[in-house]
């Protein structure tokens, strides 16, 4: 039995609503080996996915608990056989079901199976602009592959999110990266910048940009959503640990938000199974319901009482829950403590180290990238922007 049910939660907070956001990452498996991918950095050692049977019920029960959108993601969701079956199951329980994609392996046979069977949204990420850039950064000569795939979604009739996960190599191109949206005829871009968590906190000295890189990428964005009215929603989802302000994670732990790994050991976040001590469970020993209420994991950072008191008499915690605890564990060793992007958090000074040395660490070569391990596929892919 993984995981406990001895959950202390914070008596004084409410009970919280239901889990309206459910995140079923398929697998870990991926084509593609990218230096900022948000699988675990041990994700090998993860690797008995749960089988259809498992996937429909775990659908099934946070239907009946309330939740209503599906992100079906990985890893690469599409390396799964069963995942028309999947999708069909949860519109038929009356998900809002979004792919989550690089892309690879979305034939147009099977981007009209996911169609009929139900698939309501899709998600394509691109790494940039450029095929120099996009092979490089994912390890792997996919960058026309995608470009067809975008097609392809398009002539299937699905709304389509362009997602690009923005730091110092691409965003130079930020302009470029828009006008690709837009010649795909995306309805919405989203320019995310990096979340230092997993792999991209492996290579965070390689991937962070200076505070004036953001800056001039940020008004370059604000001109083109000028020039656009409207046309194409652009996200520009700020990195908190430049603008000093906690971001409020997942809208608070535990409070709408929950993912079942591949392997059904069920978290609050992305990035809260390297947190020591967490006791995750798993879906395979408890049901959903004792997971999101009773667990240890789940009622971990629900309410007040485990903050520090900088946070617990804040004016902003109503806004940003306390912050990010994965963030908080990769600065400080304590996932408990105050979020270190905030100007408040007596860890503050780590982060500002790290973002000054920015400036320093600018040639490549100085930092090299740490890919998601295959050599194989590595070898031959350099970048010299
Ligand atoms: Fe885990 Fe923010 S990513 S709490």
């Amino acid at each position: 039995m993984r995981g406990s049910m001895a959950g202390s939660p914070d008596m004084a907070a409410p009970r919280p609503g239901p889990p309206l956001w459910l995140l079923a990452e398929l697998t870990y498996r991926c084509p593609l080996h990218c230096v900022f991918c948000s699988n675990p950095v041990d994700y090998a050692r993860h690797d008995a996915e749960l089988d259809t049977g498992q996937w429909l019920d775990v659908l099934a029960q946070a239907r009946a608990m309330g939740a209503v959108q599906l992100g079906l993601s990985g890893g690469e969701p599409l390396l799964r056989d069963d995942l028309e079956v999947i999708v069909e199951h949860a519109h038929r329980l009356g998900f809002y079901v979004n792919l989550i994609t690089s892309g690879i392996g979305l034939t147009e046979a099977r981007a009209k199976a996911l169609k009929q069977a139900g698939l309501d949204h899709v998600q394509l990420s691109f790494q940039d602009s450029t095929r120099e850039l996009n092979d490089f950064l994912s390890c792997t000569r996919t960058f026309e592959l995608k470009s067809r795939v975008a097609s392809i979604i398009k002539a299937q009739g699905f709304p389509m999110v362009l997602n690009c996960v923005m730091h110092r190599h691409n965003l130079p191109h930020v302009g470029r990266i828009i006008e690709m949206a837009e010649a795909m005829d995306a309805q919405y871009l989203e320019l995310a910048n990096t979340q230092y968590y997993g792999w991209a906190w492996v290579n965070r000295e390689a991937l962070m940009p200076t505070a004036h890189e953001l800056i001039q990428a940020e008004e370059e964005v604000n001109r083109h959503r000028a020039r656009l009215d409207g046309r194409m929603k652009i996200l520009w989802v700020s990195p908190d640990v430049v603008e000093a302000r906690p971001k409020a994670c997942m809208n608070g732990w535990g409070a709408v938000f929950m993912l079942v790994a591949p392997d059904g050991v069920a978290l609050p976040c992305h990035s809260a199974r390297m947190l020591p001590g967490l006791d995750a469970p798993s879906v395979r020993d408890f049901s959903l319901r004792e997971i999101w209420h009773d667990s240890r994991a789940f009622n971990a950072y629900r309410g007040d009482a485990w903050m520090s008191d900088t946070c617990r008499s804040c004016d902003d915690k109503g806004h940003d829950f306390g912050g990010c605890r994965c963030q908080a564990y990769l600065f400080t060793g304590s996932a408990a403590a105050t979020d270190p992007a905030c100007r408040k958090s007596p860890h503050r000074g780590a982060v500002d180290a790290m973002l000054e040395r920015a400036p320093q660490a600018r040639a490549a070569s100085e930092q090299p990238l740490r890919f998601v391990p295959n050599a194989a596929r590595q070898a031959g892919l350099v970048y010299r922007g």
